[in-house]
């Protein structure tokens, strides 16, 4: 019986080693390559327009910012996006609503010369984002290498940090250092959801990684569950 016990309890032990161990790699691997997701999108951009002979835009957080607001009026409505029901947030919302909601000054607000955006379920990694979700057709390669864009902004969410994943990348003519600026000179960081050009380790890394470190964990524990039930 008391072999049978240590044997249990290192089978126990093995079992959670052998799931928690990957776990924990694939954590540390996936906070190194997404520690700012809306930032890899935008280096995405800009690697493709500058191989297309195309400007590299400046990453502008506070119109990222406001891609992320862009997002948010959404509500989590994937099926507002494209579509015959294709919704888009009033002109007006920029001035009353995400301006504010980011801490940009109303005054500063540029011209929008371009809008990527994307909803999936399933969270794909930035570059998939860009090539499989954002840039569809003929339509949207015009929007990417137009040359009126100096600036860019990009952003994404998961809906309570989780499915579905919104995508968001605003593009404008405005001058990189006097349009979307913040009233007090740094970004005010709004979460959930991360955006480009703050130099934010954004936290989307975190929101999903612990449901796959949930689910390993259970994972784990039904194993040694399943060899503890036979005894
Ligand atoms: C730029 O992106 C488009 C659309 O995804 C793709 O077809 C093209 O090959 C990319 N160009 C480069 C140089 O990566
Ligand atoms: C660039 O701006 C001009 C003038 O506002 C406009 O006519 C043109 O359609 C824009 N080009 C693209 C690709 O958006
Ligand atoms: C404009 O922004 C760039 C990039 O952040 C910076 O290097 C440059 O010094 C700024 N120029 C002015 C005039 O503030």
């Amino acid at each position: 019986m008391a072999n049978t016990t240590i044997i249990t309890i290192s089978c126990y032990l093995l079992a959670t080693l052998l799931f928690l161990l990957p776990a924990t790699a694939s954590i540390h691997a996936q906070i190194k390559v997404t520690n700012n997701p809306a930032d890899k999108l935008v280096a995405a951009i800009n690697d493709n327009r500058t191989a297309h002979k195309s400007s590299s835009l400046y990453d502008n957080p506070g119109l990222a910012c406001i891609a992320l607001q862009y997002i948010k009026a959404y509500q989590g409505d994937c099926g507002a996006v494209g579509g015959p029901d294709a919704k888009k947030p009033p002109e007006s919302q920029f001035a009353e609503v995400f301006a504010p909601s980011c801490g940009v000054k109303v005054s500063s607000l540029g011209p929008i010369t371009g809008r990527f955006l994307g909803c999936e379920t399933k969270y794909v990694h930035p570059p998939q984002a860009f090539s499989e979700i954002l840039i569809r057709n003929q339509k949207s390669l015009d929007i990417l290498y137009s040359k009126n864009h100096t600036q860019v902004g990009a952003a994404v969410t998961g809906t309570d940090g989780g499915s579905p994943y919104f995508w968001c990348v605003l593009f404008s003519s405005g001058k990189p250092n006097s349009t979307f600026t913040f009233e007090d000179g740094v970004a005010k960081i709004s979460k959930p959801g991360c955006f480009s050009g703050a130099n934010d380790e954004c936290s989307g890394a975190y929101d999903w990684s612990p449901i796959r470190g949930t689910w390993l964990l259970a994972t784990s524990v039904l194993v040694a569950l399943g060899i503890a039930l036979p005894l």
